[in-house]
């Protein structure tokens, strides 16, 4: 008979068997079937994989996928294969490879962090729990798993797919965000021994990516179907239960192209907030009702853009009549056939591509 858990914590012999079996199998399934990735070391081996390229890939995997991760993390450890190189590196470099993975803040931190990797740890990455997350940029699911995966510490990272693969195992049925004491409980019971602790994360993590999906999750081959509790009662696709989506606001933005000798008007945007220091065109603050200002310039369209918090619409406009009166404070030509290294936040590129597009 196929063996359920449910929370609390396993009160018998034969409980306590069936998490382990559960476990093992998923890390005896992990050690064949497992993604070669660039920053992984294979299932089961000794090395340990190098806590520079378990941290870049964390940080880069935080805000998208594996698949468009990889060319970034390729092209990132090539050209600083190191922390003490990345440490190196002038700040505008680095936020020019980083240009489509979102969030530049992530990349200003990812800097602060490679530089006090340098100066507090002689350029090696601290091993423990609490000095990985006093870093820049580290929380407290990056810090668990580079403690996990790059240094076989005893530490639990649950990020999204862990989530959804522990919820469904013990049919946890609580809404998200409460359930996540719970969710991460329920982990630690079934999560082995450290040296195997890295392994196991990544273990959830290909499964969770690659069977037990959102929607239609394949539990026919799923390698612990029999100890899954969501499972056995039918109810896998449906948990976890999340919580009612707040509408995301609505934001409203402009953007000035400003084109003068085959050069365009670009200008830095404020050191702090969105997009902080990143360069773009030049446009007033953004503001939360539709846009109904009347420009001099011509009209080009717009872009829409999905922040966390909020959406913009950017409308575009052409005014290369404002050209002669630009401040040469304030921003910069940039030649048109050189714009893509300019380092332009996604936004921005959209609307220039929007603008290159009618030329
Ligand atoms: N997502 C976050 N970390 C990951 C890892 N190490 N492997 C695969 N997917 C991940």
């Amino acid at each position: 008979m196929p063996v359920e858990f449910n929370l609390p914590a396993a009160d018998s012999d034969a409980h306590a068997d069936a998490v382990l079996a559960t476990a093992d199998r998923l890390l005896a399934w992990y050690h064949h079937a497992a993604r070669t990735l660039p920053w992984r070391s294979p299932p089961g081996s000794v090395e340990r994989p190098d806590p520079y390229r378990v941290w870049l890939s964390e940080v880069m995997l935080q805000q998208t996928t594996v698949a468009a991760v990889r060319p970034y993390f390729e092209r990132f450890t090539q050209r600083w294969p190191t922390v003490v190189a990345l440490a190196a590196a002038p700040q505008d470099d680095v936020l020019a490879a980083w240009a489509g993975l979102g969030y530049y803040s992530r990349a200003r931190n990812l800097i602060a962090c490679a530089q006090q990797i340098v100066t507090a740890y002689g350029g090696e990455f601290p091993a423990d729990l609490a000095r990985l997350r006093a870093l820049p940029g580290i929380g407290d699911y990056t810090a668990a798993a580079i403690a996990a995966i790059a240094f076989g510490a005893d530490a639990v990272p649950v990020d999204a797919n862990i989530e959804r693969v522990v919820a469904r195992l013990f049919a946890i049925e609580t809404p998200l965000p409460r359930a996540r004491l719970a969710i991460r409980d329920a982990a630690r019971l079934i999560w082995p021994a450290a040296e195997r602790g890295g392994d196991f994360a990544q273990a959830l993590m290909d499964l969770g990516s690659r069977m037990c999906t959102s929607r239609n999750p394949a539990c026919g081959s799923c390698p612990i179907s029999a100890g899954c509790a969501a499972y056995h009662r039918g109810i896998a696709e449906q948990l976890p239960v999340k919580a009612a989506r707040k509408i995301r606001p609505e934001r409203y933005g402009r953007a000035y192209w400003i084109e003068r000798d085959d050069a365009v008007w670009l200008v830095r945007r404020p050191p702090r907030g969105l997009l902080g220091g990143m360069r773009a065109l030049p446009g007033p603050d953004w503001i939360d009702t539709p846009d109904t200002r009347v420009d001099a310039g011509q009209s080009c369209g717009s872009v829409r853009h999905i922040f966390t918090h909020f959406a913009l619409t950017l409308s575009v406009v052409r005014d290369d009549a404002t050209a002669s009166v630009v401040r040469a404070d304030d921003g910069e030509w940039w030649p048109i056939a050189t714009l893509d290294a300019a380092g332009l936040p996604t936004l921005y590129q959209r609307a220039a591509a929007l603008i290159l597009a009618q030329a």
